[in-house]
């Protein structure tokens, strides 16, 4: 049967994912890319040890202080603590909302070398009205999208982004609230600039389909990358310039009935993340029309995998170091990470320097057209 579902239900449920100054925490690794990160520690690839690893994480205490929401993969949505408790009712008990990746992953494009399209439409319907009843109230597709000599190609963005709102729609439908996820990779030595005209072209498009497949937009959170230049470009940007291109993308791209963004964070160290995000919201807040909030799963979980180590012994340590990360990007929200960064680490230009010099500042736009704090 399907769930009565109003609008009003997930226009609230959006808000609850954004609010309080929380975030998602994605632990929806599939199983083989939670295999190699697990291989790359040492740490046994063993269903078993991918469950103890999930049980540390949702058992952290005081996870919901700075958590809004979870991102499950299928295995860890049906699995239980080692006491029998179900993850679910882990979760809820906890405050958090329950959600769950719903795409099977990004595989080569026919057609397209070097780019991928994200499948999983095939019988969604149904899956998602298995997820709802199971107690999920949001949902995650990914869509991958690489910079590169050619590419992306217009083929690869339309064919991404359609899959996208289709996707949504199917969601909003179901009773789940899409959360969107277009990311453009950091791979690669392409610049700041090109990642900028990449991203903004890829959400004009996403929003055109989520406008196609009638999405609800206030039931709705988007998920993109920060813009940033390519891993290997030499010239990296710093977190001020960094959190000004973002925004300017967004602010250019994104409508405002979105009720909240949440990046992905994709590679960067947990400190550059949760210092360009604090950044974004210093220097922007008073202008912004949605929620800058956080989606990260490596940045959040990173430090604590790597104490855990798949040893018993180490949860404590790791659980602490996860809720230090979560609480970070908090602070970060509320412009108040000043946390663990030094002057030197990459992107350079310490946020302590800027904390002191900027509060809620009017903002200018610059000669190259990127928006910047006018102080
Ligand atoms: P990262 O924050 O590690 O990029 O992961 C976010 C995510 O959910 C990718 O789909």
């Amino acid at each position: 049967m399907q769930p009565q579902i109003n609008a009003q239900t997930l226009i609230d449920t959006a808000k609850m994912l954004v609010a309080g100054n929380k975030g998602l925490l994605a632990m929806d690794e599939s199983n083989p890319t939670c295999n190699k990160r697990f291989a790359l520690l040492g740490i046994p690839q063993t269903k078993e040890l991918r469950r103890a690893y999930r049980e540390l994480i949702l058992t952290t205490p005081g996870l919901g202080e700075y958590i809004s929401g979870v991102i499950l993969y299928d295995e860890t949505i049906h699995q239980q603590q080692q006491d029998g408790t179900s993850f679910l009712k882990t979760i809820t008990n906890g405050g958090i909302i329950p959600g769950i990746k719903v795409d099977i992953g990004a595989k080569e494009m026919a057609g397209y070398p070097g780019e991928k399209i994200t499948e999983g439409l095939d019988g969604l319907r149904d899956r998602l009205k298995e997820y709802f009843q199971m107690g999920a109230r949001f949902a995650k597709w990914r869509a991958v999208i690489a910079i590169g000599n050619g590419i992306p190609s217009r083929g690869c963005i339309e064919s991404n982004a359609q899959a996208l709102a289709r996707y949504a729609a199917l969601c909003q439908e179901a009773g789940l609230v899409p959360v969107v996820e277009p990311e453009v990779l950091m791979d690669g030595d392409h610049s700041l600039d090109q990642c900028y005209e990449v991203t903004e072209s890829v959400l004009r498009t996403v929003f055109n389909h989520l406008d196609s497949q009638r999405v609800m937009l206030e039931g709705m959170i988007l998920k993109p990358n920060m813009v940033l230049p390519g891993l290997t470009y030499p010239k990296q940007e710093t977190v001020d310039e960094v959190a000004d291109a973002t925004v300017t993308c967004l602010l250019r791209s994104v409508p405002a009935a979105v009720p909240g963004i949440a990046f992905l964070s994709g590679g960067q160290s947990g400190q550059l993340a949760s210092a360009r995000l604090n950044a974004m919201n210093l220097r922007f807040k008073s202008r912004l029309p949605w929620a800058l909030a956080f989606s990260f799963a490596r940045a959040i979980q990173q430090p604590a995998l790597e104490i855990w180590q798949g040893n018993d012994a180490n949860v404590l340590a790791a659980q602490q170091a996860l809720l230090h990360r979560a609480q970070c990007n908090w602070e970060a929200r509320r412009c108040e990470y000043s946390g663990e960064w030094r002057v030197g680490e990459q992107g350079s230009g310490g946020v302590g320097e800027y904390l002191n010099s900027f509060i809620h500042p009017p903002v200018a736009q610059n000669s190259a057209g990127i928006l910047t704090p006018d102080s």
